[in-house]
C-alpha cells in the first residue's frame, strides 16, 4: 500500500505569527489513519496554536494543510469538520448548564443534520454508550465530577463522526483511574469507530503508553518525531522537555 494510501492529515511548512511573535514555525506533521499521534512540548511551545492551525481556527500565515489528500490550506473550520477533522479545546468544550444528553445531542446537529428526533435521541443513547455516560445522560454537565465532564467534551466531539479527533489535554485534572478508563476509550475509538486520535498531553506516562508515534514541538519549532522509546531516549528532548518535566 502506497504511504499516500495510509496519510490521513500532513501539514508541510505550517506557520504562524501573532504580531511579532512566531508561535508555530516551519512545523511538518504527517498522520497515519488509525493512528494515535502524541504531540509534545513545554507550555507555550505552540502545541494549541497548531491544533487551531491544523482545525482551521486560525489561518496560518504560511504552510500548507492537506486532509486525505485534499489541500485545506485556509479553510474554514466548519469545512475542515465537515471533512472529518474535529477538535476538543483545552479548556472545554461543553455547555455547563445543559444535561449530559442535550451536549451530546449538539455535537450529532453537525454529523447527523436531517435526522428524525427519533433516530438522534437513539444516536445520542449510543454514543454516551460507547463513552460510558450512560449514567450520567440526564445530569447537569457542569455538576459532574472532573473526569466525566472531559468525557462529554470527548464525547460532543466523537458524536461530529470524526475521522481524526484531536484532543488539547483531555486528560489534565483526572485522577489515575479516570486516566486509564479514558485511554480506554480513546483504544475503543481507535479500534472499533475508526478514529484517528491526535493527543496534545503533559501526562506522560500516559502518553508514552497510548501513543504509536509521538511528535515534539519545541519554541514553535519540531524538535522531533519518533515512537514512544525513542523520544524517551532522545537526547534533544530531553533536554529541551522530558528532563525539565519537574519544573513545570
Ligand atoms: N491568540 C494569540 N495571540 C497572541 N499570541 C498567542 C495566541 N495564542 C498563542 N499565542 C502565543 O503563542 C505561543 C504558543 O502558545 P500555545 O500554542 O498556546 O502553546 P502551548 O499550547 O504549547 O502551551 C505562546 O507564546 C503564546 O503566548
Ligand atoms: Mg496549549
Amino acid at each position: 500500500m502506497s504511504n499516500q494510501t495510509d496519510t490521513l492529515l500532513s501539514a508541510k511548512g505550517l506557520t504562524k505569527h501573532f504580531g511579532g511573535l512566531v508561535a508555530v514555525s516551519n512545523f511538518d506533521i504527517e498522520i497515519g489513519r488509525g493512528q494515535i499521534v502524541g504531540l509534545i512540548g513545554p507550555n507555550g511551545a505552540g502545541k494549541s496554536t497548531t491544533f487551531n492551525l491544523l482545525s482551521g481556527f486560525y489561518k496560518p500565515t504560511s504552510g500548507e494543510l492537506y486532509f486525505e489528500g485534499r489541500n485545506c490550506t485556509g479553510a474554514s473550520m466548519m469545512t475542515i469538520s465537515r471533512l472529518g477533522l474535529v477538535r476538543t479545546f483545552q479548556h472545554g468544550s461543553l455547555c455547563r448548564s445543559l444535561s449530559v444528553a442535550d451536549n451530546i445531542l449538539i455535537g450529532t446537529m453537525h454529523a447527523l443534520a436531517g435526522l428524525h428526533r427519533r433516530e438522534r435521541a437513539r444516536s445520542v443513547a449510543e454514543i454516551a454508550g460507547i463513552l460510558g455516560l450512560t449514567p450520567y445522560l440526564g445530569a447537569t454537565a457542569g455538576t459532574l465530577p472532573h473526569g466525566i465532564q472531559r468525557l462529554v467534551s470527548i464525547a460532543i466531539a466523537f458524536a461530529a463522526k470524526p475521522k481524526l479527533l484531536c484532543l488539547d489535554e483531555p486528560l489534565t485534572g483526572l485522577n489515575q483511574t479516570e486516566v486509564t478508563s479514558t485511554l480506554e476509550v480513546f483504544d475503543l475509538l481507535r479500534r472499533e469507530h475508526g478514529c484517528t486520535i491526535l493527543l496534545v498531553e503533559h501526562n506522560m506516562k500516559a502518553v508514552m503508553s497510548a501513543c504509536d508515534k509521538i511528535v515534539v514541538l519545541h519554541h514553535g519549532q519540531h524538535l522531533a518525531t519518533g515512537t514512544p522509546a525513542e523520544i524517551q531516549r532522545n537526547e534533544a528532548v530531553i533536554e529541551a522537555y522530558l528532563g525539565k518535566r519537574h519544573e513545570h
